[in-house]
């Protein structure tokens, strides 16, 4: 039988290792961490992350030939294949502090591997990690191998959040990385073997390990530059009158283009997306290519712009001041079908609304009011730290409550913005919402997910982005 271990029970470690514990019976597979809450969630039935599908799966494999467990050293001794899942975050201090890739997790992980083996391995690169880590890795495993030989492979992963389980059962490739060696190939052939109990053939890409390292950054790169380009568009929309969304849908129905991930919002959110690109752009510059580092950082710029226009937007159509209005905002998470918070663009609409004095009721149906104030006071990068070494803030913003439905969020308030695509937002009863609102009451809609024709008739100024402007939003420029 064959043993596999995962170092890291995240969202990628987790739902990653219970599909292929389902889908490959004969494989043993154990996901460790060093998290104890973590580990105890995976074992309970509230799992620590909330992902359509995933306890359904968990719940057929969990206890048969799935298994979470805190006893690192133990698991990775006995495992024949040991991925590892574990944080990459951006660089908060020292050389490249702000865009580099911070590999302390990564290489105090393989400084483990290489202790307590006792057997043969493959080591498999889960986590997103700069081109050329494995040569780093392979060194560290190598010069404190005692005898013990290593296979690097590069396996990144590409779901994505919110449609975790459909991603991971139908891929639309696997990649594959591995040095072209006899011993390189064969290991790439063992995690093809996985693999190929139920993807098929056609879509195991197998490459070298460097293209398969940098395939990573440059997928996640290629998809926010989407984001940006229609966003940018959106502005553009705004100012002429053109409708985004008839923009895009124009635009997509090239098939050189296609219609996927062109839909323009508040900016683009998650733990990959802007991470990936610092990184990116940190290795173009260490590699003597400023330009293209110049190319891929503009996407970043444009998704803070984006997130600053709205929040402009808002303050300027309010009479240019939010100061003790409340202002109630739908959605927390990054995107629908996620609990997840980590780079959304609700942080930066929050904490762009609190500068100016605003009161703000949060409602997301699957975000708590810790997390939303952890968010609010936490640093920016000192999110992605395993969970117990994140900064507990001593204090909390005042300014801030949160509600428990959308109702409460936006009783008595001035404004709302829809900041997450929840489909509930669209089935809300508008016109409750708008008799309990101060008057003039205003929605901006920075999901483009309610109907501003209806809402307008029922008496709001909606702004929808991208969209064109009513006339009060065009009576109120949005100050540089
Ligand atoms: P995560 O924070 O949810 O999980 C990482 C886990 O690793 C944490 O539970 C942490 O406690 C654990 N950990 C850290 N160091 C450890 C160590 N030395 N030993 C044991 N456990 C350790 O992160 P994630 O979202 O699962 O991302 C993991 C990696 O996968 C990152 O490199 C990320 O860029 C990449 N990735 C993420 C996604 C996504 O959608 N979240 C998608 C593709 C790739
Ligand atoms: C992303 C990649 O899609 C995935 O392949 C990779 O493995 C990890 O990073 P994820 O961040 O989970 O996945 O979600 P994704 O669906 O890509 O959305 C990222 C952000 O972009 C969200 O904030 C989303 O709302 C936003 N988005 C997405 C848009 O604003 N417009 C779109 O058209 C699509």
């Amino acid at each position: 039988m064959v043993k596999i271990c995962c170092i890291g029970a995240g969202y990628v470690g987790g739902p990653t290792m219970a599909v292929i514990a389902l889908k490959c019976p004969s494989v043993e597979v154990a996901v460790v961490d060093i998290s104890v809450p973590r580990i105890t969630a995976w074992n309970s039935d509230q799992l620590p992350i909330y992902e359509p599908g995933l306890d359904d799966v968990v719940k057929q494999c969990r206890g048969k030939n799935l298994f979470f467990s805190t006893d690192v050293e133990k698991h990775v001794r006995e495992a024949d294949i040991v991925f590892v899942s574990v944080n990459t975050p951006t660089k908060t201090r020292g050389l490249g502090a702000g865009k580099a890739a911070d590999l302390t997790y990564w290489e105090s992980a393989a400084r483990m591997i290489a202790d307590v083996s006792v057997s043969d391995k493959i080591v498999v690169e889960k986590s997103t990690v700069p081109v050329k880590t494995a040569e780093a890795i392979e060194k560290i495993l190598t010069h404190n191998s005692k005898g013990i030989k290593f296979q690097i492979l590069s396996n990144p992963e590409f779901l994505a959040e919110g449609t975790a389980i459909e991603d991971l059962f139908k891929p639309d490739r696997v990649l594959i990385g591995g040095r072209e060696t006899p011993e390189g190939f064969a290991a790439v052939k063992a995690l093809k073997d996985i693999y190929s109990q139920w993807v098929p053939e056609e879509r195991i890409l197998t490459t070298n390990l460097w293209s398969a390292e940098l395939s990573k950054l440059a997928a996640n790169a290629f998809l926010a530059q989407r984001i940006s380009s229609v966003n940018a568009m959106s502005a553009l929309c705004e100012a002429t009158g053109a409708n985004v969304t008839e923009v895009s849908y124009a635009v997509g129905k090239d098939s050189r283009i296609g219609p996927k991930f062109l839909n323009s919002s508040v900016g683009f959110g998650g733990s990959c997306f802007q991470k990936d690109i610092l990184n990116l752009v940190y290795i173009c510059e260490c590699n003597g290519l400023p330009e293209v580092a110049e190319y891929w950082k503009q996407v970043i710029k444009i998704n803070d712009y984006q997130k600053t226009r709205f929040v402009n937007r808002i303050v300027s159509s309010m009479f240019n001041t939010v100061s003790n209005k409340k202002i109630a905002v739908l959605g927390f998470a990054f995107k629908k079908d996620t609990g997840d918070t980590r780079e959304t663009p609700a942080i930066d609409v929050c904490k762009g609304l609190i500068g100016d004095k605003a009161h703000i009721s949060i409602y997301d149906p699957q975000v708590t009011e810790e997390q939303i104030q952890r968010d609010l006071t936490m640093n920016k990068f000192d999110w992605d730290h395993p969970l117990h070494l994140q900064p507990m803030s001593p204090t909390t913003v005042k300014q801030v409550s949160v509600a428990w439905d959308a109702y409460a969020a936006t009783k008595d308030a001035h404004g709302i913005c829809i900041l997450t695509e929840w489909d509930e937002f669209k089935k809300l009863d508008y016109e409750k919402i708008f008799e309990n609102m101060q008057k003039p009451a205003f929605v901006f809609d920075g999901r483009n997910v309610v109907d501003a024709e209806k809402l307008r008739k029922i008496g709001f100024i909606v702004y929808s982005i991208g969209k064109p402007l009513d006339q009060w939003l065009k009576d109120m420029p949005a100050l540089a």
